[in-house]
């Protein structure tokens, strides 16, 4: 058994399009997606096919520009020329995974001091375990598409070669049947 989680594209594809319908079904209309890159990028593309709504990128990294980890994330890009535009909003901010929480426990922080009306977070992968910080009572709506043991996921946008990847998920979906 691998001690890795292979996801392939047509499953990114198939969660975003769940948690889509699940959005919609509670009734959250967001005005504006934000991203955090670099792995929120390709999920919030998705998004933005079942809700055409604009997408505003961020790039925060333990790692900044000069790749040296970092005690705490750092912003490598922000949307300084539109942050006006997030006041009064409803944000829907996309990351691919929820793992110490401290990316998207900084990013919210952030956003929150530009007063959007309100928050959403949606991630890919909820990972199982104590996180480094909560998010603030701000945030009251957290759709997680999946949630998972603390285990590595193995994301496709990073696979060197796709194909062996969608095998590997493949195989990793046949061996959890048995
Ligand atoms: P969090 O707030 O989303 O929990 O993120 P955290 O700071 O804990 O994560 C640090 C980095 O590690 C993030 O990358 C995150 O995407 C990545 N990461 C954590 N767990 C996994 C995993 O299981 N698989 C993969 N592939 N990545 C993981 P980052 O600094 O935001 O860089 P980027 O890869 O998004 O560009
Ligand atoms: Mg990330």
């Amino acid at each position: 058994m691998s001690d890795k989680f292979y996801v392939g594209y047509n499953t990114v594809h198939k969660l975003i399009k769940g948690l889509a319908a699940k959005i919609e079904s509670e009734g959250f209309d967001p005005d504006v997606i934000v991203a955090i890159g670099s792995g929120g990028f390709i999920p919030a593309r998705i998004m933005k096919t079942f809700i055409n709504r604009p997408i505003y990128a961020v790039g925060i990294s333990y790692y900044g520009v000069d790749r040296k980890h970092k005690s705490h994330p750092t912003k490598i890009q922000w949307i300084d020329e539109v942050q006006e535009q997030l006041r009064g909003k409803k944000v829907l901010l996309i990351d691919e995974v929820d793992d110490t929480r401290a990316t998207l426990a900084y990013c919210v922080g952030e956003l929150l001091s530009y007063q959007p009306e309100e928050i959403a977070v949606l991630v890919l992968h909820n990972k199982l375990k104590k996180k480094d910080v909560e998010f603030p009572p701000e945030i009251q709506k957290y759709y997680p598409a999946l949630e998972i043991g603390d285990i590595w996921i193995k994301y496709p946008w990073d696979a060197e070669d796709i194909d062996e990847h969608t095998e590997c998920e493949k195989k990793m979906l046949e061996e959890m049947k048995n």
